[in-house]
Order: C-alpha cells, then sequence, then structure tokens
C-alpha cells in the first residue's frame, strides 16, 4: 500500500454491528490491520465488535487472527498473500473488543454508551448486518443520544449493501437515517466502489489525457459489465432468499461500476462532486415500460450439473425447494446523455458459473475507411478487476502484399507491474469514513437512483414467476445469450 501524503487517521472507536458475520471478521477487521500494518490507523483507534453471539475479546480477537493467517496462506485473495505480522498484530489486536448485544434491546446501546464514556472521543457504528436492522439501529443510537456530535467529537454512521430492497425502502431508510444525522454524517457503503480497480476507471478515463475524447458515443459501439462468479450461496441461503442477484449484485455493484464508466468529469475536487457526478449518471439510465423490462432483462437460477457433482440452487440450506429466487440477472440499459444517446450497457451476474471475473467490455465501432480493410469483430478494451489487468485488441495486418486483417492483445497485469496486490477495498473506504472523507460513499440520491433503475425489472419480475434455468458450472441461461445476440453482438469471453 502506497502511503505517500497519507495522514493517520483521527483516533475513534469503530463499533462493528454484525461482528460475527463473515463482512466484519473477513474484510473489515483485515482493512484495518492493514491500515495499521501501513502506519495509516491512529494506535488509539479500538475496535468493538457487537453482535447477538455470545463471545469473549479473546474469541473475537482469535477468529480475527484466523482470518488474517487465512488470507496470508492465500496469495490471490484481495489483501492476500502476507504473513501475519506478529508486531503490528501485538499493537493492534488488544484494542478489538467484542459487545454481546441484541441490535433491538436498549440494553445494547446503554452498554455502547458506557463504552464511550470511558473511551471518549469519536465514534463510527458500522452497520454490517442483515438489511432490516439498519433503520432500527440508527433510531436506537439516536434515542440512546449516541449520534449527538460534541466537543469536537464525530459521530457517523456507515450502512452496507443493499440499502433496501426496493426504491420506497431505500427513500425510507434514507428519510430515517436524515431524521437523526446531518448528511456529512452518513457514510452508504458499496465495496465496489473502493476497490483500486474501480477507482482506477476515472484514472484512466481522466489522467491519460488520450481515452477520455474517445469515450464516447460517436467511437464506442457498447458496454458491457460483467461479474460472474463460480461460488454459489456458500452457507447464506437464508440472506440470499431475501436478497437475490438484482439486489445483491446489480442495484449497487454492476451500477457502481457503470456510474465509473459512465459519469462526466466532476465538476470540482470534493466528495460531493465526485458523488453528483455519478448520481446524474445513474440517474440518466432510461426506465423502460413494462413490455420493454420484460425483454431486456433475463432472470436465471442454477440447477444441479449433469455430471451429477454440484447442486441445485433449491437444494441449498435455507433454501425454499420451490425458490423462484434468481441467482442470475442479465440486463440491457440505456442512458440518455449526449455521451451515451444509442450506446447498449449490458449487464450480468450470476452465482456458480463457469468462470470467476468482474470485466468492463469496450466494445469499439468499426469504422469504414476506404482502402482500409475492416476487421472480422470489433475491436475492444477490456479492463478487469481482479487481477487488474487491462487488455487493449489492436488490428495488425498480416505480413505481405495482401491486406487480411486480424487482431492480438496488449494486456498489462497492474498488480504484476506494479508489484502489489490490492486490498479489499475496505482499506479506502474504512480510511475514508474515519477521515471524513466520503468520495467513494453513495449520495442519497444515487442509491434512490440506482433503484430507480432497477425497479421496472423488480415490477416484471414480481409476479413469482420461474426462472430461466442454467446448469451449475455452464455460462449462464440461454436467454443471455439472446438478449445480447438479438442486437447482432456476443457477450465478450475470454480466449479458451
Ligand atoms: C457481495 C455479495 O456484496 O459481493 C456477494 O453479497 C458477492 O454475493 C460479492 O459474492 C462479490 O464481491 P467481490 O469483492 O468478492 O468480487
Amino acid at each position: 500500500m502506497n502511503t505517500t501524503d497519507l495522514k493517520p487517521t483521527p483516533a475513534a472507536t469503530l463499533f462493528l454491528f454484525g461482528a460475527h458475520g463473515d463482512l466484519a471478521q473477513r474484510l473489515l477487521v483485515p482493512a484495518l490491520y492493514r491500515l495499521c500494518r501501513a502506519g495509516l490507523l491512529n494506535p488509539e483507534t479500538r475496535i468493538v465488535g457487537v453482535d447477538h453471539n455470545e463471545a469473549t475479546d479473546e474469541a473475537f480477537r482469535e477468529r480475527i487472527a484466523q482470518a488474517l493467517r487465512a488470507l496470508a496462506s492465500d496469495p490471490h485473495a484481495e489483501g492476500g498473500g502476507h504473513a501475519l505480522d506478529h508486531d503490528c498484530w501485538c499493537d493492534f489486536s488488544p484494542n478489538i473488543h467484542y459487545q454481546t448485544g441484541d441490535f433491538l434491546e436498549d440494553d445494547t446501546y446503554a452498554a455502547i454508551a458506557q463504552r464511550l464514556d470511558e473511551y471518549g472521543g469519536n465514534a463510527i457504528f458500522y452497520l454490517g448486518t442483515a438489511p432490516r436492522f439498519f433503520g432500527p439501529i440508527v433510531e436506537h443510537l439516536a434515542q440512546a443520544g449516541l449520534l449527538r456530535e460534541a466537543q469536537g467529537a464525530f459521530r457517523r454512521v456507515a450502512v452496507e449493501k443493499p440499502f433496501g430492497i426496493d426504491l420506497d425502502s431505500a427513500r425510507a431508510l434514507n428519510a430515517t437515517l436524515r431524521r437523526h444525522l446531518e448528511e456529512t454524517q452518513i457514510y452508504r457503503v458499496d465495496h465496489f466502489a473502493g476497490k483500486d480497480a474501480a477507482r482506477n476507471l476515472a484514472v484512466y478515463r481522466f489522467a491519460s489525457g488520450f481515452v477520455e475524447p474517445f469515450w464516447h458515443r460517436d467511437f464506442i459501439d457498447s458496454v458491457q459489465i460483467s461479474a460472474v462468479e463460480t461460488l454459489g450461496v456458500e452457507g447464506r441461503g437464508r440472506f440470499y432468499e431475501a436478497t437475490g442477484a438484482l439486489r445483491d449484485m446489480v442495484q449497487n455493484h454492476l451500477l457502481q461500476l457503470l456510474a465509473l464508466v459512465a459519469m462526466e468529469p466532476p465538476q470540482g475536487d470534493t466528495a460531493a462532486d465526485w458523488q453528483a457526478a455519478k448520481t446524474a449518471a445513474v440517474a440518466a439510465i432510461r426506465c423502460p415500460k413494462p413490455a420493454q423490462a420484460a425483454d431486456d432483462g433475463v432472470r436465471g437460477q442454477y440447477s444441479a450439473p449433469p455430471t451429477g457433482d454440484g447442486k441445485a440452487y433449491r437444494d441449498e440450506k435455507n433454501v425454499e425447494s420451490d425458490s423462484t429466487v434468481e441467482t442470475y440477472v442479465a440486463l440491457r440499459l440505456m442512458l440518455d446523455t449526449p455521451r451515451w444517446q444509442g450506446v447498449p450497457f449490458y449487464l450480468r451476474t450470476g452465482k456458480r458459473l463457469s468462470r470467476r471475473a468482474t470485466e468492463i467490455v469496450i466494445q469499439f465501432r468499426q469504422p469504414q475507411v476506404p482502402g482500409v480493410p475492416t476487421l472480422p469483430t470489433p475491436t475492444r478494451a477490456i479492463l478487469r478487476l481482479d487481477p487488474e489487468t487491462l487488455v487493449l485488441e489492436w488490428p495488425l495486418r498480416e505480413p505481405g502484399p495482401g491486406n487480411t486483417l486480424t487482431c492480438r492483445q496488449l494486456a498489462l497485469n497492474v498488480d504484476e507491474a506494479l508489484g502489489q496486490r490490492p486490498g479489499s477495498g475496505y482499506e479506502t473506504l474504512l480510511y475514508g469514513c474515519l477521515q471524513g472523507d466520503a468520495t467513494h460513499f453513495q449520495s442519497a440520491q444515487e442509491v434512490e437512483a440506482a433503484w430507480a433503475a432497477v425497479a421496472p425489472f423488480q415490477a416484471v419480475w414480481s409476479q413469482g414467476t420461474e426462472p430461466e434455468f442454467y446448469h451449475a458450472g455452464s455460462d449462464g441461461p440461454e436467454g443471455a445469450r439472446t438478449l445480447i445476440e438479438r442486437d447482432g453482438r456476443q457477450w465478450w469471453e475470454p480466449a479458451a
């Protein structure tokens, strides 16, 4: 991690609600540990895990240590491959505590208040629980007087995704937050926005000078954004049954990437300018009529693979045997801005697919120049998030007197080029939240615009119809292929 020009964070106590879950143990606390290792975390930072399960401080620390050891032994994991730094762990771990408490009981908040009286100073309440608790936790924090800022100490609330389950619930949650907090105290999290590779989209577009002029409908034919996964729901059946792929991945992560691809340059250098530019891009997504939404959206669910060595979604733990929840979504979206008029954005995500990748594919228009033969397929730029790789398809002429064109790839593996693996994205987000910098967080308007963008699909899919089934381990439902092929285009897949 490059720390040049970065100040250590101010001292604060982070209360991690949902501390017994995977998010806190595998991502949040390890990200704080990495900030500590980089010398960016104030040594007075305290972490208090809050959850209803009984646990001691020691037991909670041991679970974090296990998560860090697991990361250390996995060089391919984001933030992985570094042995646990004994000295750093000795400094960091005594500041980790655990508070058993029900999110809906006043006692929990009395215990938090007592800790804050003892520790004093700044506090962040990080809500990494099931979404149904977000509003009630904020209400309880407010009732206990824990959100009031006094004597120069800040009180901030970070809210994970999914932020609500639809547009109405997102509006209601925003209203609850704003009833008790100033906008500057609210940090709406989408960890994709903190990923180094996602942040680099702006760098590639705006810092090089030669990319931005052709980042435009005159040169770009279409955009594909894919987040395909080999993993299934991994013991999260209950969460997934209430969520599905549209809410889990599309409304947030994929639209976050779309916003970074599609946004106009920000008007200024403040967090609000940056948030406004992203919000405008998401708000420009056209709202299709029901018939169009039915045509432009595909939802699938994985069935058992024909080989028999794997489960169907309906056979996963805590999943209904007749569940119609989608584990795959493909959408075709249009943006009404001068830059993107007429350029389709194809989005897809799914569980238990044949490969794991998060990619943005920019397909260029095919120029027609007299005397220069046309390539058999349009050229593309592929930006892969993990490992971060940039690929540019470049036209070449076969040597000799003929005029036969072919294409080869110019590829840059960014991690290799820089000699470092990026973190999970949470380092940037937690650092930003501690520093009071909301650049990589979302405004209320952006979250609501993202729900408005998926609402037409939610509406046509709310009839409880069967999703289209695809075999676990395949490339997804046939309908996703038809969705793009009817426009005369194809999903980009890496050469086998
Ligand atoms: C999470 C989703 O937000 O993002 C998961 O709940 C998904 O279902 C994950 O697997 C993907 O994120 P990453 O950082 O592992 O690509």
